[in-house]
């Protein structure tokens, strides 16, 4: 990578990234709290499509979120948004067609091996190290070396944040080293906000996820930024499950097991984690993400 690039990449990622945690981990005057909330929250509800899915109200004949791609055209249709505007998450089976999921698996196959890296990955495949007792290869690679689930992705950022935003696209394998029980890690298997900003990922699964294998868990409609949503953030020490406020989310919980090619989409400023591994078990999964390329410039221009 050249020093452009790397300076680049430094600034979006640190200086322009989309506001999270941070603000509140270091102040926790409550007025200090709710004026960065207030600044922010306003600027996002100038979006049209962030109103639409973020700030509108929960209705509750719309709870269905699992839908299944019969032909090859690959259209979300209205009645699959308006569940994901509704629920926070969506859960789309028969996603890819065969040939591009046996393209994934291909790249799936290098990162269990873990030794000759030949596919197009953008750099070498590592563990991030975020976790004790399982062992992770994460690769990142670009979208445009799969076809069809760019189409998803720019249908869900054109429709969520109002214009067609490239993700980062990381490939993430995942085994248990333990016969055990997992314990729990903060910041991804206690239910928690990533931040308080629309914020959505898309995932997809090239094989069944059961029970087993460390499903998400999703609260489902703690997407919606209303009084609730913000008294959480102004009066919150941990952002999770563990606040005092969590309990104003009561809401009906999905754990998000599936079978094999399937794609979900996640509101995952609202609450979500992964379930325990519980024993011997592994797990592949694709994360789009899209909080580099749509960032402070797009809330505040
Ligand atoms: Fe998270």
């Amino acid at each position: 990578m050249n020093l452009i690039n790397k300076i680049k990449n430094y600034i979006n990622r640190r200086v322009l990234r989309t506001p999270g945690v941070e603000f509140f981990i270091k102040n926790k005057d409550l007025n200090l709290r709710k004026k960065h909330l207030d600044f922010w929250l306003d600027k996002s509800r100038k979006n049209k499509s962030f109103k639409k899915y973020f700030f509108s109200e929960i209705t509750h004949n719309i709870s269905e979120t699992n839908f299944k791609i019969y032909n090859d055209n690959y259209k979300i249709t209205d009645e699959m948004f308006s569940s994901l505007s509704n629920n926070g998450l969506l859960i789309i089976e028969n996603a890819l067609p065969q040939k591009e999921r046996s393209k994934i698996l291909e790249y799936f196959d290098e990162l269990k091996k873990n030794d000759k890296f030949e596919k197009n990955w953008l750099k070498k495949p590592f563990n991030p190290k975020f976790f004790d007792e399982v062992n992770e290869i994460m690769g990142p690679t670009s979208i445009y070396n799969f076809r069809v689930l760019n189409e998803y992705s720019s249908q869900f950022s054109k429709e969520i944040y109002g214009k067609i935003v490239e993700p980062t696209v990381e490939f993430r394998y995942l085994k248990q080293k333990e016969n055990s029980k997992e314990k729990k890690t903060k910041g991804a298997t206690y239910l928690h906000s990533d931040r308080f900003l629309p914020h959505f990922k898309l995932y997809y699964a090239p094989h069944e996820i059961t029970i087993e294998d460390a499903p998400l868990e999703y609260v489902l409609s703690s997407h919606k930024i209303n009084n609730n949503f913000v008294n959480f953030y102004v009066n919150s020490e941990n952002f999770d499950e563990t606040d005092k406020e969590f309990k104003n989310f009561n809401f009906e919980k999905k754990i998000v097991c599936v079978p094999e090619n399937t794609l979900y989409v996640v509101f995952t400023n609202g609450f979500h984690k992964r379930s325990q591994f519980n024993g011997n078990s592994e797990r592949s999964l694709i994360f789009l993400q899209y909080v580099e390329r749509f960032n402070k410039f797009d809330y505040l221009f």
